[in-house]
């Protein structure tokens, strides 16, 4: 490695100074704590404080709003605990897993890719020598990583000579580790479970209740909001990795046959960062796409993933998340597993790089075909043809005088066995039955057998009309990592300002009104006995209409309280003094304007839901100037 690599690179340095201050700011004023911090904490896992808690809940809220109602979907709630089966069936006990290696020495565990990612990653901030040719091999595996093999991405540790970090050690071959934490269900200890990977599988368990209760029509979609357990293998990013984090998501159910979307038109014009699977193994960098011409052009594979891509940049910018640091990247072929059809991940980008916020899945028939053979409950959706339509179909009539001539009372089960056989089985049986003229036949439920001759049972393919069908649904899954999104929009929404002149900076959450943990503060100027009963009155007041607000009757200065409030991001504040009426100041621009007593709880109610802008309520009101409360210390 040349010179460069040991001096620091400021680009880097830069991302790190600005993380720690928001991580600093986050930690010092409750959004989140680590947990378990008296005890050392656990990596991994967080609490959230009073703030943090309050914007997650303002951010699920919208959530629903966005989602839920607008789109009038289901919502339901499931257990966290999951018996086994149901995770057996989804395959995540056998294949929910990420490739690890071991430090040889020390037997702390590292992720493969990971490990690879920052080791190239460094690479390129630090080598300022690199040759061209290096380079676009760098950036190739790079592209690749998420499709490489466990041998593959072996082969590559070894190709870059890569150790443990820290250490230095050599590290093993990798091998897969499965996330998911492993409990018991009940006092005896043997009925095994699981604290659930992700919310989506509750949804499909319930499908056919849920179908039921939509009046048996497609499509349709069910949300779930709640906790996901994953023993990451080393969550070294703060909150953006994490062991339990809170999931949104929704499976939309749709006939395969028409993925069309009533309302994409409403979406179409849409432009936004995409980053297709070409772009990526191209080397090149995302493109800003209008969502409409994406879909005609067949790279977003149909209409409903892509009106659930766009209703996505809708919400996420809505809340507050930068456009020009949000792109939508296409899975890799290989990336996506076998049974989906077309994948694309929101990432957005923080000082942690691009991340993986929301994914959005198109994911075939696959989980609804993977219960209904592990459950026996058929978890399908009929149609009702326009017009009747002519359609192949095996039928299977048991000759039950013969049958019962010869088999006395067996006769029942052996027609119920033959019946129900699938269409592969019967077939078999048919050809059998023709090359041989007698075979012999095993009903499965019992072990008896049979011996079955030609006349015994007809088996046929015809041509019927039929006026409908069965069929299982599609499923297109946009699954949301509230917590990722959260962390996002801490970064995004974060700047510092001089406090006082020359010397300290004020830091400043920019959240929307809606987002914004509280959405005002309630001051008296000074600590006065009418003016606190006058604050009070008001904070009462716009509690009675559901304005969030907090009283702040502290004896700080004013300019300290504002400070002390824009920290948290609360957008308004309310101050009371002795003069007619209150001044309302807005945090971002500091301005105040002038509002009377009788009018006030309205305002602030209306600028807090976004009805009112500031614009409008400094046109309205008289614009107050007050030189020295902002620098006041
Ligand atoms: P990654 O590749 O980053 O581990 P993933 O591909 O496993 O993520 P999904 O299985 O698609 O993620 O999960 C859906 C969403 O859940 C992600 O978009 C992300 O927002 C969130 N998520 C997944 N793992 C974590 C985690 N360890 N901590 C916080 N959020 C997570
Ligand atoms: N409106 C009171 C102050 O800012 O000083």
């Amino acid at each position: 490695m040349s010179k460069l690599a040991n001096e620091p690179d400021s680009a880097a340095h830069k991302k790190e100074a600005f993380r720690l201050l928001v991580k600093n700011t986050l930690e010092r004023r409750l959004f989140y704590i680590p947990s378990f911090k008296i005890y050392g904490g656990v990596a991994g896992l967080y609490d959230y404080g009073p703030w943090g808690c309050a914007v997650e809940t303002n951010l699920i809220n919208l959530w629903r709003q966005h989602f839920v109602m607008e789109e009038d979907m289901f919502e339901i709630r499931c257990p966290c605990v999951t018996p086994e089966v149901v995770l057996k069936a989804s395959g995540h006990v056998d294949k929910f897993t990420d490739l690890m290696v071991k430090d040889e020495v020390t037997g702390d565990c590292h992720r493969a890719d990971h490990l690879l990612k920052n080791f190239l990653n460094d690479i390129l901030a630090k080598d300022a020598k690199i040759t061209a040719e290096k380079k676009k091999e760098i950036l190739t595996d790079l592209a690749s990583l998420d499709e490489f093999t466990g041998p593959e991405l072996g082969a590559k540790i070894k190709a870059y000579n890569i150790k443990a970090p820290d250490t230095g050690n050599e590290v093993s071959e990798p091998y897969p580790f499965n996330l998911m934490f492993a409990t018991t269900i009940g006092p005896t200890g043997l009925v095994p479970g699981y604290m659930r990977p992700e919310t989506a599988q509750g949804i499909f368990v319930n499908f056919k209740d849920l179908y039921y209760e939509n009046g048996n029509k497609l499509p349709f979609a069910a949300a779930q909001i709640g906790s996901a357990f994953r023993n990451e293998i080393a969550p070294r990013q703060g909150p953006m990795r994490v062991r339990e984090f809170t999931l949104a998501e929704i499976e939309h159910f749709v006939n395969p046959y028409d993925k069309s979307h009533p309302k994409f038109k409403d979406v179409a014009h849409l432009e936004f960062f995409l980053f297709p699977r070409a772009e990526q193994t191209g080397l090149k960098d995302h493109v800003k796409t209008c969502i409409g011409d994406a879909v005609a052009k067949g790279i977003v594979d149909n209409e409903t993933l892509g009106y659930f891509i766009a209703r996505t940049y809708l919400f996420l910018t809505g809340i507050g998340i930068n456009k020009e640091q949000l792109r939508f990247r296409q899975h890799l072929q290989n990336e996506m597993a076998h049974y989906a059809q077309d994948c694309w991940d929101a990432e957005i980008e923080c000082s942690y790089g691009w991340f993986e916020c929301v994914g959005l899945a198109d994911r075939s028939a696959f989980d609804l075909k993977a219960h209904t053979s592990k459950s026996g409950v058929e978890l399908v959706a009929h149609e009702v043809f326009d017009k009747p339509k002519d359609v192949e179909q095996l039928t299977i009539v048991p000759n039950k005088k013969i049958l019962g001539k010869v088999f006395r009372k067996d006769q029942k089960i052996l027609s119920e066995s033959l019946e129900s056989m699938t269409e592969a089985e019967a077939l078999a049986l048919k050809a059998e039955l023709e090359e041989k003229e007698k075979t012999i036949y095993r009903v499965c439920t019992t072990g008896q057998e049979f011996e079955l001759t030609k006349e015994m049972v007809t088996i046929s393919q015809q041509v019927v009309k039929t006026h409908g069908r069965n069929f299982t649904p599609s499923v297109i899954e946009p699954s949301f990592g509230v917590g990722r999104i959260m962390y996002c929009l801490y970064e995004h929404c974060f700047y510092t300002r001089p406090y006082t002149p020359g010397e300290q900076v004020s830091s400043v959450f920019r959240f929307p009104p809606l987002i914004a943990p509280i959405k005002c503060t309630v001051f008296p100027l000074i600590q006065r006995k009418i003016l606190n009963y006058k604050a009070e009155l008001i904070s009462n007041s716009l509690t009675r209409v559901g304005v969030s607000n907090k009283m702040d009757v502290t004896g700080r200065s004013i300019g300290k309280r504002y400070a002390r409030t824009d920290e948290v991001g609360i957008p308004f504040a309310i101050t009371v003094d002795f003069n007619e009426g209150v001044t309302v100041r807005e945090r971002d621009s500091k301005q105040q304007i002038r509002v009377p007593d009788g009018e006030v709880v309205d305002v602030v109610r209306d600028l807090a839901n976004g009805s009112r802008p500031w614009a409008e309520a400094t046109s309205s009101y008289q614009v107050v100037l007050v030189p020295d409360a902002e620098a006041e210390s």
